[in-house]
């Protein structure tokens, strides 16, 4: 099994993905926790609090960056996660404790002792991976490939017009990380917006056998409200469990060309944009010279059935 390093923002919708990677058997050597939905320290909590009930405190999880390379952290979506991150819902605490390195550091340990065989997963803001590329500029040629949950090609964003949350939280990290040589698969919201959590999903969360698969179901309730506003229906796009399945090949890509892509990091309207060269679509999308970078368009609609198995299991 490839070993995976995680780096999230936990997050309701990284709770579900952390929950499918775990029972979808993913080798996970690592998580990483930085600053988005809630702040990278409660993050870190929720992500070993739900490790400890889920019978996984094996896993190492290191605190990230608290701020964005530009100004300070602003202070999270309460009105899409709750004020903790998880929709307000209280975990048993685990008492479990961070690792000694930081975020970064534990990547960096983790690629060099998995030269070519890591994977890297990062479903919240890209600043730990810039960090971590500073640290280590040899980094994209120790890693295998890296799936990020991020930006919009085609699609509109989320926080902004223009911007997707994880990219906007960090917009000068993620124009480094996008700008580094390595295998990328950007799964954006194009993708994601397409794969949605329904009440029998929900249901079928609460009725597990597992705690933490219960708990995360608390969770969705919460995450639920907020997509009303946004699909006019109870239901939630679920962003960052696609990327978990994607990382893991267990999805098919239905459209995912390659494309450079670059960031925006004025301060104009466009702050976060991930402009996405995509002008090759009308020729069948060749791969342009020197790109190695995947954005997902199109996913198979069957993913969120094997998420929900994955979670399950
Ligand atoms: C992304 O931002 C966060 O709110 C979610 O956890 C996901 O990673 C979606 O834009
Ligand atoms: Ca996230």
């Amino acid at each position: 099994h490839a070993p995976f390093f995680l780096d999230c923002d936990t997050g309701i919708d990284d709770a579900l993905a952390l929950a499918y990677l775990l029972g979808a058997g993913a080798n996970l050597v690592g998580i990483g926790s930085v600053s988005g939905n809630t702040d990278a320290l409660q993050g870190a909590r929720n992500t070993l609090d739900l490790l400890a009930m889920a019978g996984r405190p094996d896993i190492p999880v290191a605190l990230g960056l608290h701020d964005p390379q530009a100004g300070t952290y602003a202070g999270g979506a309460p009105h899409v996660h709750g004020y903790n991150g998880i929709g307000e819902v209280q975990l048993p605490e685990s008492g479990l404790e961070l690792a000694r390195e930081s975020a970064a550091e534990l990547l960096v340990r983790l690629a060099r002792e998995n030269p070519g065989t890591l994977g890297v997963i990062a479903i919240g803001p890209l600043s730990n991976i810039a960090a971590a590329l500073r640290l280590a500029p040899e980094l994209p040629s120790l890693v295998r490939e890296i799936t990020i949950m991020g930006g919009s090609a085609l699609a509109p964003g989320n926080v902004t017009a223009a911007a997707e949350a994880n990219i906007h939280n960090d917009p000068e990290a993620a124009a480094e990380v996008l700008a580094a040589d390595w295998e990328i698969v950007l799964v954006p919201l194009d993708a994601t917006m397409c794969h949605v959590l329904e009440e029998p999903d929900l249901e079928a969360l609460l009725g597990s056998e597992q705690g933490a698969v219960r708990a995360v179901g608390a969770m969705l309730g919460h995450y639920f409200n907020f997509y009303l506003g946004v699909f006019g229906r109870r239901c939630s796009a679920m962003h960052d469990p696609l990327a978990a399945a994607i990382a893991l090949g267990r999805v098919e890509l239905l459209s995912a060309p390659y494309a450079r892509v670059v960031v925006d990091t004025t301060q104009g309207p466009g702050r976060g944009q991930t402009i996405c060269d995509l002008r090759g679509l009308y020729k069948g999308s060749p791969k342009p010279a020197g790109s190695r970078c995947r954005v997902v368009l199109d996913a198979d609609p069957g993913a969120m059935a094997e998420i929900m198995r994955g979670a399950l299991r």
